[in-house]
C-alpha cells in the first residue's frame, strides 16, 4: 500500500489564485523524492498540504490508506508521522532561546524532560550547532535558524520528512553535513521529500523527482528519464544538469 496518496487535489488561496490543479501522485514509503519546478510553482504550497496546513477544496490526501481528517486530532497525530521544515525559518521558529525551539515539539508530544534534553543535545549534534544551544534565536543568521528549524523536526523523529529548500542558505560546510544527515535518514528507511532548484542534486539523489509546473504536476519519474530529454526539463522550467553544460563548453 502506498504511503501517500493525493487524488485529485484542488487547492485555491482565499485571494483567489489557484495553486494546486488537479494533483495526483502515490508516495511509497522509503522513497526519495525531489520536487522541482520555477518560482511560484506550487512546491511549497504542496508541502503544505501534505502537512496538514493547507485544506484542499477538493481531492482526495490518504496516509497509509485512511483519508485524512482536518480536525485537531488528526493534525496532531500528522505532526509526529510528518516533519516539515518550512522554506523560510523565521515562519518555524517559535521559541525565544535555540534549546527551547528544539524542545517546544518534544514537549508538545509529552515526552519527559530527560528524554527532551537527551534529543535536544542528540539533534543540535546532529545537525552541527551545539555550540548555538543557549544563543537567543534573534542573535542567529538566517542559515543558523535553517538549522534550528531541521533540528527540530528530526529531534520528533517523524517517518516522513520534507524540507524545503534546505540547501539555500546553507555554507559548503553545512551542505555537506546535510548530505549526511539525508543519507543517515534514508539509511533509517524514512521517507524523504525535498524541494529543490538543483537539478544536479535532484538527479543524484533522488529516487524520483515530480515537477510542478503552474500549479500542475506535469512530471513524475525516474531522474534519467527526466534529464535525457533537454526539451522537456526546458519546458518544465527548470536547469539541465551542469554535466551536460561543461560538455556543451
Ligand atoms: N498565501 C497566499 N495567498 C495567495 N497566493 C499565494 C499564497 N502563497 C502562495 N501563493 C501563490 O501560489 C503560487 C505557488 O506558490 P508556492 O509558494 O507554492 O511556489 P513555490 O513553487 O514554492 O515557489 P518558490 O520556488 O519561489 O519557493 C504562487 O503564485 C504564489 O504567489
Ligand atoms: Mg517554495
Amino acid at each position: 500500500m502506498s504511503l501517500i496518496q493525493l487524488h485529485h487535489i484542488h487547492f485555491t488561496y482565499p485571494s483567489g489564485f489557484e495553486a494546486l490543479n488537479d494533483v495526483h501522485f502515490d508516495l511509497q514509503k522509503g522513497e526519495k523524492l525531489a520536487l522541482m519546478g520555477a518560482n511560484g510553482s506550487g512546491k511549497s504550497s504542496l508541502l503544505l498540504l501534505l502537512a496538514g496546513v493547507l485544506k484542499p477544496q477538493s481531492g482526495e490526501y490518504r496516509i497509509e490508506g485512511e483519508q485524512f481528517r482536518y480536525c485537531r486530532k488528526w493534525r496532531n497525530k500528522l505532526c509526529r508521522q510528518i516533519g516539515y521544515v518550512f522554506q523560510d525559518p523565521d515562519v518555524q521558529v517559535v521559541s525565544t532561546h535555540v534549546q527551547e525551539d528544539v524542545a517546544f515539539g518534544l514537549r508538545n508530544m509529552g515526552l519527559k524532560e530527560p528524554e527532551v534534553n537527551r534529543r535536544v543535545d542528540q539533534y543540535l549534534e546532529l545537525c552541527g550547532i551545539a555550540g548555538l544551544k543557549e544563543r537567543a534565536i534573534h542573535t542567529l543568521s538566517y542559515g543558523q535558524k535553517k538549522q534550528v528549524a531541521l533540528a527540530g523536526v528530526l529531534a520528533m523523529e517523524p517517518q516522513v520528512i520534507m524540507l524545503d529548500e534546505p540547501f539555500a542558505w546553507l555554507d559548503y560546510r553545512q551542505s555537506q553535513r546535510l548530505h549526511k544527515v539525508l543519507n543517515q535518514l534514508a539509511d533509517q528507511g524514512k521517507t524523504l521529500i525535498i524541494s529543490t532548484h538543483s537539478s544536479d542534486f535532484a538527479s543524484r539523489w533522488a529516487d524520483s523527482i515530480m515537477v510542478m509546473k503552474e500549479g500542475q504536476l506535469r512530471f513524475n519519474g525516474h531522474p534519467e528519464a527526466l534529464f535525457s530529454d533537454d526539451q522537456v526539463v526546458d519546458q518544465l522550467d527548470i536547469a539541465p544538469l551542469m554535466v551536460e553544460v561543461e560538455k556543451v563548453v
